[in-house]
Formats: C-alpha cells, sequence, structure tokens
C-alpha cells in the first residue's frame, strides 16, 4: 500500500547541496505500525514530507496505494493528500479560536464529505477519551489532550496512512506513553498504518517495523554493524 522506490531529495545547490535522502527503497503494508529512528539531521522528517506528500521528491518514486504521486500535478496532490494521508506533528497545531470538536472536523470539511462528518468526529472523540472535553476551545486543554485531539483529527479523513513526527516529543514521559499506546490502539482499530518518526524507541515495546536513518540513507530493521561504528 505505500512503496518507496529509489527516494532521494536534495536541498540547496552546488557548495551547499545537502543530500537530505539517499535513494531509499521499502514498501510498507496496510495496518502496520512503523517507527522511523535515526540521529538529528539525519533525513526522518525528510522522508516522512516525502511520503506525506508536502514536498517533492528529487529522485524515485512514492506509490500510495497503487497511485504513483509523482505524477499527480499539484491540485490533484492536494485533494489526494487530504483524503488518503492523516498528519499528527510534535506540538498539535489546533486552532485555539476553535472547539476540540469543531478542529477535528477542518479536515472533513476541507475535504468536502459532510455526510456524517460531527458523528465521525464525536465517535473519535470518544475512542481517544476526550468525550468530556469536545466543546471547550482548544486553548483550554491539557498538553496530552491536544494530543489526543490531534490524533482525532488525522484519522477522521479515514486515510490509508497516518504519518506523525515526534507527537510525544512535547510531553512528559508518562503522558508520553499513554499517548504511544493510543496510537496503537487506533491503529489497530481502524487498520490504518501509522508511520512515526521518534528519538523514544523504547517507548513504542513491539512495532511492526522499524527503519533507521542515517546520513539519509534508510535501513529496515537496525543499523548494520559496519554502520553503527559511525554513529
Ligand atoms: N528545507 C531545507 N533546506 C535545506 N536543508 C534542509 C532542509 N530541510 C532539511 N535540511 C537538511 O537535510 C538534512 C536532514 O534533515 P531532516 O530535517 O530530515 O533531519 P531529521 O532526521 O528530521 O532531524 P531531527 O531529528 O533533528 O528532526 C539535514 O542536514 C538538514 O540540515
Ligand atoms: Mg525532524
Amino acid at each position: 500500500m505505500l512503496e518507496i522506490q529509489n527516494l532521494s531529495k536534495i536541498y540547496g545547490e552546488g557548495e551547499n547541496q545537502v543530500k537530505a535522502l539517499d535513494n531509499a527503497t521499502f514498501s510498507l503494508e496496510k495496518g502496520e505500525i512503523v517507527l522511523i529512528v535515526g540521529s538529528s539531521g539525519s533525513g526522518k522528517s525528510t522522508l516522512l514530507n516525502m511520503i506525506g506528500l508536502l514536498d517533492r521528491p528529487t529522485n524515485g518514486k512514492v506509490f500510495i496505494d497503487g497511485t504513483d504521486t509523482t505524477k499527480l500535478d499539484d491540485g490533484k496532490i492536494s485533494s489526494f493528500r487530504n483524503k488518503k494521508l492523516g498528519f499528527i506533528f510534535q506540538f498539535s497545531n489546533l486552532l485555539s479560536d476553535l472547539t476540540v470538536l469543531e478542529n477535528v472536523l477542518l479536515p472533513r470539511q476541507i475535504a468536502g464529505t459532510n455526510g456524517s462528518a460531527e458523528k465521525d468526529a464525536r465517535e473519535l472523540l470518544i475512542s481517544v477519551g476526550l468525550e468530556d472535553q469536545m466543546n471547550k476551545r482548544a486553548n483550554k486543554i491539557s498538553g496530552g489532550q491536544a494530543q489526543r485531539a490531534a490524533i482525532a483529527r488525522g484519522l477522521i479523513n479515514n486515510p490509508s496512512i497516518v504519518l506523525a513526527d515526534e507527537p510525544t516529543g512535547n510531553l512528559d514521559s508518562v503522558t508520553s506513553e499513554k499517548i504511544v499506546q493510543l496510537m496503537k490502539s487506533m491503529a489497530k482499530k481502524f487498520n490504518h498504518t501509522f508511520i512515526i518518526v521518534t528519538h523514544d524507541r523504547q517507548h513504542f515495546g513491539e512495532v511492526d517495523k522499524v527503519i533507521t536513518i542515517k546520513d539519509g540513507r534508510a535501513f529496515e530493521g537496525n543499523l548494520p554493524p559496519e554502520m553503527e561504528v559511525l554513529t
């Protein structure tokens, strides 16, 4: 359902060139929970941004549910992104003037499919444990609650893939643990593929796959021993 082929991203020109992603190739199945780990500056966010269609690769291909996304023009890319992908960031990025419920509804309104929107949003908010926070303004809830709301918002369009860049990076360890367990249970419940960038490998316990990035190169599982020496 996600296939990455020879994906590379070069930032800058001439002497300032940075090869942020170097010929990554892998594929993921539906419902898998996948961690992306690696040191700061190794290329984790770059990879996530390519999969999230937030930026275009210099080379290579990203197939999502069989669609070659590198062939989509800018207009098609944004509707494809809205339909197929959900995003959770380090900071919840909720709009503070809106209620929690309204924040969760936003991506659905943008997608323009409003049939059962409010019912779906309420159900999602219940499953992330925010049944009694829905009508509060988003700036009146805690960091952990905001991240739960962000998870509900990321799932409202029933995406194929949910992308999370350091979703627990801004939380204390007890709250992180709860958010990690919540993401794992939501992935299983809805059979979404979750791709999660984290510095916090231990918190996640058992996952389906770990991709380690080192100097822009992606390795499935842990680093091969000859690369480990260089860390
Ligand atoms: N927009 C950009 N323009 C130029 N260089 C960039 C840009 N974004 C990232 N880079 C460079 O690409 C490399 C990979 O960056 P990236 O943000 O993917 O790292 P990361 O693994 O997410 O790091 P961190 O753990 O600190 O978030 C780094 O050398 C970075 O400086
Ligand atoms: Mg990053």
